[in-house]
């Protein structure tokens, strides 16, 4: 054997480990996101709070239905949630409007300027889990929520005044 031909073994191997390295990394991160299966913080958002489909309805059984098929009466009863009845990119645009500081003393959060259509949703007193019952009430009001992220996107509902 060659010295050389040796040398170019042993380069070959080195690359292979690394390829095998790199494919098992691969392989346990996408082990690790299924296991985990966590969603964003701005899927979560819009799985809480859009609903642009629906216009505000004074149908009473709106938010049973809604805080069920939006997986917010598992393990427990979500106690309040606000939906919101307005477009995404109208949503979204909230988070360029005034800057303001968040209930929770953060700074990110945002009001928008136009008042948008909302259902607000509120547990009942004789809900109890797992039948989760509420009651609804339709309003029109200026929305303040937080922002996060590249896109700058909302990622919690704070408020409405
Ligand atoms: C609710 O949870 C189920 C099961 O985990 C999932 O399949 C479904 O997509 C979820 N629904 C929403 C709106 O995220
Ligand atoms: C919002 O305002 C606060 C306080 O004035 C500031 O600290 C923060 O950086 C501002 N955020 C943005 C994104 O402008």
């Amino acid at each position: 054997m060659l010295p050389c031909a040796k040398m170019s073994e042993a380069t070959m191997a080195l690359k292979g480990s690394h390829l095998m390295l790199l494919l098992l990394g691969l392989f346990l991160a996408e082990l690790v996101h299924q296991s985990t299966g966590k969603e964003s913080p701005s899927k979560k958002f819009q799985r809480q709070h859009m609903d642009p489909e629906n216009s505000a309805s004074d149908d009473t059984k709106y938010c049973d239905h809604m805080m069920k098929a939006r997986n917010m009466t598992k393990g427990r009863c979500k106690p309040v949630n606000t939906f919101i009845h307005e477009p995404k990119e109208i949503v979204d645009a909230v988070c360029r409007e005034t800057n303001i500081t968040c209930k929770n003393g953060q700074s990110n959060c945002y009001q928008s300027s136009q008042p948008m259509s909302l259902t607000h949703c509120r547990q009942t007193g004789a809900s109890k889990y797992p039948n989760c019952q509420y009651r609804g009430s339709d309003i029109t009001k200026q929305i303040i929520v937080a922002c996060e992220g590249n896109p700058y996107v909302p990622v919690h509902f704070d408020a409405y005044v």
